[in-house]
């Protein structure tokens, strides 16, 4: 008998870290999680396997669909909008290749169970692009369907791969399957806001301003904040964003009447976060010094999005409003990370 997993790849990510010991002691399932580097030493005790390896490599890929009975993917790598600006053409490939490659490996899993692999995936508030501050302000919640127009490439990436989840949720191979033949995987994605961490910092995102001033703050270190204090993104702390991701996984297919779907929990301007980080820290020391490009993602993405989909078809809430966030995980659980020794 083949062990039945859920696989994680991106397992040492900033999500892979929160989700990783949520599923093993929630979930009653063995683990196999997969990055690039080796896994980090506290994830271990909760993964059933390693796997060291890069997700375009498609041989170890193949290898996998003869190992495992994989019933759910969480597919977490990615490189994020900073990073991925710097190397676009490499970011496409992890993003987009990378996806489709697990994707594909979804589908022969599918197919040799005779029942369609679960296929979480973590899209971006990156796949909107607002064309000016004056549409920004007008807006207001963006839906799932408006303003796609990205600009960046990480946006481009995460906005073609949630069609490529859809398309292989309900057209794969239109024109040569069987009526009759069930659809291949269950595909099912949340778009995040930008996320914040108690436990990690997060490495090339463009909303990592407002977690990193935080996480400054806590080790009392001055921080130069990239972009204007009037700068407004939605948020979510990390308990929720795993609460989604787990959340919408675990909802009944019937329930659903979208692929993809909007999840946040509050809106704060880069000044508004200064101000709760300075009633935790009232020494910190901020600067404001846009940097014009890394501002002009920041302008296109949405101030606030959407979410009534996620709320009315599977109940979605989040836990945290930004003063729980701010009172009982993030100021407790960066102070506790410095105090314990953290770099
Ligand atoms: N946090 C991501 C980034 O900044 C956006 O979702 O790239």
């Amino acid at each position: 008998m083949r062990k039945e997993i859920v696989l994680v790849t991106g397992a040492n990510g900033e999500v892979g870290h929160g989700l990783i010991p949520y599923l093993s002691e929630h979930g009653k399932v063995h683990i196999v999680a997969m990055d690039i580097h080796p896994l980090e030493e506290s994830l271990k005790k909760y993964c059933y396997h390693f796997i060291l390896g890069d997700i375009l490599d498609t041989i170890m890929l193949g290898r996998l669909v003869f190992e495992y009975d994989i019933h759910t993917i969480y597919h977490l790598a990615s490189i994020l909008s900073t990073r991925a600006e710097y190397n676009p053409e490499a970011a496409h490939r992890v993003n987009v290749e990378g996806t489709l490659n697990l994707l594909r490996l979804a589908v022969e899993q599918s197919q040799w169970q005779k029942r369609p692999v679960k296929f979480l995936y973590p899209s971006s508030i990156a796949v909107y692009g607002l064309p000016s501050l004056e549409t920004k302000a007008k807006a207001g919640r963006v839906s799932e369907t408006e303003w796609l127009n990205p600009t960046t490439m990480y946006g481009c990436n995460k906005l073609y791969c949630e069609h490529l989840g859809r398309y292989h949720a309900v057209y794969y191979k239109q024109l040569v399957r069987n009526n009759d033949e069930p659809c291949c995987i269950d595909f099912r994605c949340v778009r995040y806001p930008g996320l914040i961490s108690a436990v990690t910092l997060p490495a090339g995102g463009t909303s990592d301003y407002g977690p990193e001033m935080i996480h400054h703050a806590a080790q009392g270190t001055p921080y130069k904040c990239f972009v204007r204090k009037e700068s407004r993104l939605p948020f979510m702390v990390m308990p929720d964003a795993i609460k989604a991701l787990v959340k919408l996984a675990e909802s009944p297919i019937d329930s659903l009447t979208r692929h993809i779907y909007n999840v946040t929990s509050f809106s704060l301007s880069a000044g508004d976060i200064l101000g709760l980080v300075k009633d935790a820290f009232p020494k910190v020391e901020v600067d404001f010094e846009p940097d014009r490009p890394r501002q002009q993602i920041v302008d296109s993405w949405p101030a606030d999005i959407d979410d009534t989909a996620a709320c009315r078809d599977w109940n979605w809430k989040p836990d945290y409003d930004v003063s729980r966030s701010f009172s009982k995980y993030l100021i407790p659980g960066i102070t506790q990370r410095y105090i314990a020794g953290a770099e």
